[in-house]
C-alpha cells in the first residue's frame, strides 16, 4: 500500500492527537470484530482519501502529526490498544521510517479478511480520486471487498443498512466544517439505529469552543435504550481567542465489553504523551455509569505535564 497516491488535501491533519484517538478505538473495535470467524462489514461515511504523505517541506513545516502520531510512534511503553494502534501505522511504514500515514479506510483494510467488505463514501472531487486509485493499487483482493462511492456519507449509509452480515462497524468521521454536520450525525444515527439496531458506529466529534459539539453528546447520551461509551482526549487548554481544536472526543454506540477497560488504561498514557500544556485531561463516560450524569468536567482527569519525548 505504500506505493500509493497520497493526498496533501488533508495532510496537514492526518497523524494529529485527534488522529491518533479516532483510530486507536478504531482499531481496537476492527480487532474485536476479526476475533469471530464471521464475515463482518466496515462503512466509512466520510472516509478521506485513505493515505497521507507527511513527507515534503510543506508537511514537515505545519504538518499537525508532529503533535500526534510523532510523539508517540517510537514509544515502547504504550498499553497494549495503543501498541496495537501503532503496529497497523508501522506497518504503513516497513522501512521504520515516519513517512506515511494510513487514514481510516486503510486502517479498516489491514484488518478485513476474505469475506469481509469495506464501503467508503466521500465527497470531495479530489479526495475521492486519490482514494480510488489507492484501493486499485492496493491490488485485486483489496478492489474487489471495497466499493468507494462519490455520494454524501449520511445519506449513503441508509441504503447499506443492515449489511448482509448483520455484523459491522460504522465510523462516522465529518469534517464538521459545516455547523449542520452536528444534527446531521444525530439525525442519521437515529435513522440508523432504527434499520440496524446491532451495529456497532463509532462517532468522532473535534472539541472546539462552540455550543453544537456538546449538544451533539447530549442529544446522542439521551437515544433511547442505548449503549455507549463517550471519551474525550483534551491536549491543551481551549485558546483565549477561541479558535482552534483543544481535543476531540469518541463516541461508540453498541461498543464491546472490552472497550471501556481497554480506554481506561490508554486514555491516561495518551493524554500525557500528547499534553501540550497542563490544561490536558481525559474523560471516559458509559451509558449505565452514575459517572455519565456527572458534569463532563467530574470526571475529567489532568494528565500529566508534558514529557521529555524519546526520538
Ligand atoms: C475528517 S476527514 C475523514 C478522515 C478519515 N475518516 C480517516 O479517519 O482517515 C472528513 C472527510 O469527509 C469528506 N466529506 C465532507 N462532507 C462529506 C459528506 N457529506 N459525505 C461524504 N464525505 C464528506 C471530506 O472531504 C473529508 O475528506
Amino acid at each position: 500500500m505504500i506505493r500509493g497516491m497520497f493526498s496533501y488535501r488533508h495532510a496537514f491533519h492526518a497523524g494529529n492527537h485527534a488522529d491518533v484517538l479516532k483510530h486507536v478505538v478504531l482499531v481496537h473495535l476492527l480487532r474485536h470484530l476479526a476475533a469471530k470467524a464471521t464475515p463482518f462489514w466496515v462503512i466509512d461515511t466520510h472516509a478521506g482519501a485513505g493515505l497521507y504523505s507527511l513527507e515534503g517541506e510543506w508537511a514537515a513545516k505545519r504538518g499537525e502529526f508532529a503533535d500526534g502520531i510523532v510523539r508517540v510512534w517510537s514509544r515502547t511503553d504504550a498499553p497494549a490498544t495503543v501498541a496495537e494502534y501503532l503496529d497497523v501505522v508501522r506497518a504503513a511504514n516497513p522501512d521504520g521510517m515516519l513517512r506515511h500515514y494510513p487514514g481510516s479506510p486503510f486502517i479498516a483494510l489491514a484488518h478485513l479478511r476474505a469475506d469481509d467488505r469495506l464501503r467508503l463514501f466521500e465527497m470531495h472531487p479530489n479526495e475521492v480520486g486519490v482514494l480510488a486509485g489507492n484501493v486499485a493499487e492496493a491490488g485485486r483482493d483489496v478492489a474487489r471487498r471495497t466499493i468507494v462511492r462519490r455520494e454524501d456519507g449520511f445519506d449513503g449509509l441508509k441504503a447499506l443498512l443492515p449489511p448482509p452480515p448483520r455484523r459491522a462497524l460504522v465510523l462516522i468521521d465529518p469534517s464538521y466544517e459545516d455547523k449542520r454536520d452536528y444534527s446531521r450525525v444525530v439525525g442519521t444515527l437515529r435513522d440508523a439505529l432504527g434499520r440496524f439496531a446491532t451495529g456497532c458506529y463509532l462517532v468522532w466529534y473535534p472539541q472546539v469552543q462552540r455550543r453544537e459539539p456538546a449538544e451533539m453528546v447530549r442529544r446522542l447520551e439521551r437515544l433511547p435504550g442505548l449503549r455507549w461509551v463517550h471519551a474525550t482526549l483534551t491536549v491543551r487548554a481551549p485558546s483565549p481567542e477561541g479558535l482552534g481544536l483543544h481535543g476531540s472526543g469518541v463516541f461508540v454506540v453498541n461498543p464491546p465489553w472490552t472497550l471501556e477497560p481497554a480506554l481506561r488504561v490508554a486514555m491516561p498514557w495518551l493524554a500525557g504523551a500528547l499534553a501540550q500544556d497542563a490544561g490536558a485531561s481525559w474523560s471516559i463516560a458509559a451509558s449505565g455509569d452514575a459517572s455519565s450524569r456527572a458534569p463532563a468536567t467530574a470526571r475529567a482527569a489532568r494528565a500529566r505535564p508534558p514529557q521529555a519525548r524519546p526520538r
